[in-house]
């Protein structure tokens, strides 16, 4: 028996593959110890290591974490260029480390809006880990649920499909998660209660788990907590036992 008992006492179907994360409420965090927004960032970001090897070591094999949305080029310079660094620093560190723990990362979000050295940064790491599959990262960067769809159809028109073969598996795989399957359980972080648009098409079952922890304090204890809450939940896709 591991660091996670009660999770590992649980059934295998009772656990969530893909568990996707809303990373909320560095800034507040960071305004409670008094520090500047970066480091509350930066805290954060050495988070996603904490809880990616916490899901490694329960058994779930996909994660996927919204760390920066269509949306968040609205901020200050400071905050963007801060979290562009964090990201970029993030896929230099853990490249060898992704490897040698047989762990493919991949990046949903419109990556032609990137600079180009994160791009070819992402393309790189991408590459190297495209054929490992003991865990699945995604990163959502420069990524909207609305903006992803729209690039779907795009594709999808782009590629002369016919409106009538056009079904929700066609568009499944025009998605920027086209291999990747949907989540089974949302956390968000800091108290807020919405999408705040992230993955509004995977999201249709996936059941939602609101903490009120700010990201940098959110531990695998936590994790395990919401692990625990979604195993004694009932999915039931709109059907009747
Ligand atoms: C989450 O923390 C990090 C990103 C959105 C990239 P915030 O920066 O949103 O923190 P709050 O919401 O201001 O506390
Ligand atoms: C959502 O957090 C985006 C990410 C976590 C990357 P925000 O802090 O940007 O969301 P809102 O503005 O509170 O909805
Ligand atoms: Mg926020």
């Amino acid at each position: 028996m591991g660091q996670y008992e009660w999770v590992e006492k649980l059934p295998h179907e009772r656990l969530p593959q893909h568990v996707a994360i809303i990373l909320d409420g560095n800034g507040r965090w960071a305004k409670e110890h008094s520090v500047s927004r970066s480091k509350g960032h930066l805290a954060g970001a050495e988070n996603v290591e904490t809880i990616s090897d916490a899901l490694i070591d329960m058994g779930i094999p996909y994660l996927t974490v919204y760390a920066f949305s269509t949306e968040n080029w609205k901020r200050r310079q400071e905050d963007v260029s801060y979290l562009m660094m964090l990201l970029k620093r993030y896929l230099v560190k853990n490249k060898k480390d992704a490897i040698r723990r047989n762990i493919r990362i991949r990046v949903l979000g419109d990556k032609q809006g990137l600079a180009p050295d994160l791009r070819d940064l992402i393309e790189d790491v991408e590459q190297a880990t495209a054929s490992l599959d003991s865990f699945y990262l995604q990163f959502a960067i420069n990524y909207g649920g609305r903006d992803e769809i729209r690039r779907a159809v795009q594709k999808i028109a782009a590629e002369g499909i016919k409106a009538e073969e056009i079904t929700e598996e066609v568009i499944g795989a025009h998605l920027d998660t086209a291999d990747i399957p949907d989540p089974d359980l949302l956390i968000r972080t800091s108290g807020e209660e919405r999408i705040s648009n992230f993955l509004l098409w995977q999201l249709a079952y996936s059941e939602f788990y609101f903490s009120p922890k700010y990201w940098p304090d959110f531990t695998p204890q936590d994790l395990e907590e919401a692990i625990l809450d979604y195993a004694g939940r009932q999915r039931r896709f709109g059907g009747r036992k």
